[in-house]
């Protein structure tokens, strides 16, 4: 795969959505032009505009669809953004469709109310197709105060209350660590997990992975603490309120012990 399904929904869904926009905006030119031929002018091009958003927004579901399954598989629970983002792209293309549907039904000669009706559920589904956007580039991007805290190197600025204490479970060794047969089998296990719950759709780790969420190469020396990683993986907005990380709780304890324990184990230059 040379481009993830995320990549492909980003590169697909301006499309539907710029048609209608246009679609809305030759819709209202032709409402205001005082010229007969201008106005029908006007209304065919957002006719077919409309037509092309309908048409369009098929690929951008389907490809939207499936980024949610392989972004968010095994017992991932996808955030709350997501399922808004969803939803609202679904409200939308259906309300696009509705539209066309009349349109072409009355083979776009509806006039007084009903036209006016029409203008104004086409510009309903224009605002709510923004407003999906916005939920869908807080995804993708994050929002501001997240970016922020990334640039101070991953260390959350906003949270105090929730936030279970950092404190390192390892002291800086001042002999060679005993080998623990235990712990090495939780990492791997960890590590299994890390691949089986699509961690990697968003993180790197080595070079390895994407690059949507931060690089957690380093992340055990930035939270070195097993208690907040568990506890991050099982709901990240209850330690960094504004994560758009899928929460993971229907992982068992030993689950999470064990992502944990791999998390814990990424210390940068090692
Ligand atoms: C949909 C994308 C996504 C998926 C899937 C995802 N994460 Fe995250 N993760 C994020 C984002 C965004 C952040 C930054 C905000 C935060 O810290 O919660 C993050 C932060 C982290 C951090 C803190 C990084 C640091 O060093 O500051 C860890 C650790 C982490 N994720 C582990 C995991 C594990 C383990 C999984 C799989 C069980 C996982 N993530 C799945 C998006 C994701």
């Amino acid at each position: 795969m040379f481009l993830s399904w995320s990549q492909v929904h980003g590169a697909l869904t301006h499309f539907p959505v710029a048609l209608l926009i246009t679609a809305v905006v030759f819709d209202i030119g032709s409402l205001r032009s005082r010229h007969k031929e201008r106005q029908d002018a006007w209304r065919t091009v957002s006719f077919w505009m409309l037509a092309g958003a309908v048409v369009m927004a098929v690929p951008s579901l389907l490809s939207g669809w499936i980024t949610g399954l392989t972004v968010f598989p095994g017992k991932a629970r996808a955030p709350a953004i997501f399922d808004w983002h969803w939803k609202s792209a679904l409200a939308t293309s259906a309300l696009t469709a509705i539209v066309l549907w009349w349109r072409v039904r009355s083979r776009d000669r509806l006039s007084g109310k009903s036209r006016l009706a029409c203008t104004l559920l086409m510009t309903a589904a224009a605002g709510v197709v923004s407003f999906t956007g916005h939920l869908g580039g807080t995804l993708v991007f994050g929002d501001e105060s997240a970016s922020l805290a990334e640039s101070v190197g991953g260390q959350e600025v906003i949270n105090t209350a929730a936030k279970p204490a950092e404190q390192p479970i390892q002291k800086p060794a001042t002999k060679p660590p005993a080998v623990d047969a235990k712990l090495v089998q939780l990492i791997q296990a960890g590590r299994k997990l890390y691949d089986e719950n699509g961690c990697a759709n968003c993180h790197r780790i080595a070079g390895k992975g994407a690059t949507t969420a931060p690089d957690l190469t380093g992340t055990g020396t930035r939270h070195p603490s097993l208690e907040w990683q568990i506890a991050h993986i099982k709901n990240p907005r209850a330690v960094v309120p504004k994560s758009t990380m899928p929460a993971y709780d229907a992982l068992s304890e030993q689950e999470l012990k064990a992502l944990g324990a791999y998390m814990v184990s990424l210390r940068q230059g090692r």
